[in-house]
């Protein structure tokens, strides 16, 4: 089988990381990146720490206004495509990448198979509510990471071509929390000590295009008891300088680069608590045991809220305030996003639902008499 996966920004490069290692050895794998995340931090660092092949196609669209570069990509996308005649595109999560993929395998009636399908926050205002929703609807093959998005995707009528896989990020988080322990030194290089710190990261546009809502992230974060490291999204230090408000967060947080994956995962590993609006860090927070606070009023990943690891806080300053203080405790340890194997079930349900290639046409036996 021949596979073309669709990466573009960060979290799809741990994401696919798991996958294509998988894949690899199943089949034929055409890496394709769109571009839309092109800083070294943010993406090569990821091919490099992961050991992802070199992609066999960058479709180099970087940073516009949503419509134009999702656009772009389609139009990118489709000769690519067109010339590599893959079995399926498989797709990753809920970026204008993910919905490029969709929408050109739909027209060009090539099975998409999309990982992390049945993601809901019901919050229609979010870019990536309408990416989730509109992938799944295109998609022929729905790998969802646990029962609640199995069940969002029934109430949306879809049942066929849906599978529970589990969550290919918690196969990375095993393998990289064990890696992070060995290889990472960022603990010494800040000289910050386990337990003794926040980390938080924030990246979501209704935090970061909308001052107040940043204004009161930064104030809050500043009250913190601990120290607080904040690697800082260049979408998020472009507005912190426009609203003036950089001097205010980078005075009382300690505001650093975008840090590689391993580096990251030590941190958030050893961080007292984190706060954070990105989806995967509330997930990998869970998996390490650290405690959350959410800067959002909902979230997809809600199993982590129902057993009391995640507190969903939103852009309230008087709230986050009362996260960072409080010793809340978490009240069960369930494990909803599978067993560190949803990378191979994904492969091997490619592999059994995929129809076989078509048989070259034999020639005629031609009889010698
Ligand atoms: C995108 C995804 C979001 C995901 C996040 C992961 C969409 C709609 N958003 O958000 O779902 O959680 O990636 O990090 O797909 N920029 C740089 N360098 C880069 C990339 C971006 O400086 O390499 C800056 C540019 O100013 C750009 C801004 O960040 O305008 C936003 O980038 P964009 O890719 O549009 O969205 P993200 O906020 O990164
Ligand atoms: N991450 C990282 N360095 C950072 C911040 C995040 O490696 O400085 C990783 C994090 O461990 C997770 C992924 O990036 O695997 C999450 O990406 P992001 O928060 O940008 O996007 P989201 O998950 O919200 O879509």
């Amino acid at each position: 089988m021949r596979i073309c996966s669709i990466v573009g920004a960060r979290p799809q490069f741990v994401k696919a990381a798991v996958v294509s290692r998988q894949l690899r050895e199943a089949g034929e794998e055409v890496l394709v990146h769109t571009g839309q995340h092109y800083d070294e931090e943010l993406s090569d660092v990821f091919f490099e720490e992961l050991d992802i092949p070199e992609p066999d196609y960058n479709l180099g669209v970087a940073s516009d206004t949503h419509g134009r570069q999702t656009a772009k990509m389609i139009a990118r996308l489709e000769p690519v495509v067109e010339e590599t005649s893959p079995d399926a595109i498989l797709l990753y999560g809920d970026t204008n990448s993910t919905l490029a993929g969709a929408i050109v395998g739909s027209k060009r009636d090539v099975a998409v198979a999309h990982v992390e399908a049945g993601l809901r926050s019901e919050n229609r205002s979010m870019p990536e509510e309408i990416n989730r929703i509109l992938t799944d609807h295109a998609s022929d093959l729905l790998f969802a990471p646990s029962e609640a998005a199995v069940a969002n995707l029934a109430e949306e009528g879809l049942g066929d071509g849906v599978y529970l896989t589990g969550d290919v990020m918690y196969d990375a988080i095993l393998d990289a929390r064990e890696r992070s322990h060995r290889q990472s030194t960022i603990l010494e290089d800040l000289d910050l000590e386990p337990g003794e710190f926040v980390l938080a990261t924030v990246h979501r546009a209704s935090n970061t295009d909308d001052r107040a809502n940043l204004a009161s992230i930064v104030d809050a974060l500043a009250s913190a008891p601990l120290p607080v490291v904040f690697p800082a999204h260049p979408r998020t230090v472009d507005r912190l300088e426009e609203y003036g408000l950089w001097s205010r967060a980078t005075e009382h947080l300690e505001v650093i680069e975008p840090q590689g994956y391993l580096d990251f995962v030590r941190l958030l590993d050893a961080a007292e608590r984190v706060a954070t609006d990105s989806g995967g860090v509330q997930k990998e927070a869970f998996f390490l045991g650290t405690r959350c606070l959410t800067l959002r009023e909902e979230t997809e990943w809600v199993e982590t809220v129902d057993c009391g690891w995640n507190r969903l806080v939103g852009p309230n300053e008087s709230r986050i305030r009362e996260a960072l203080r409080d010793d809340w405790q978490p009240t069960a340890d369930p494990q909803p996003y599978g067993d560190g194997t949803a990378g191979r079930r994904i492969v091997e349900l490619l592999e059994e639902q995929l129809p076989a290639p078509k048989a070259e046409p034999q020639a005629e036996p031609v009889s010698l008499d």
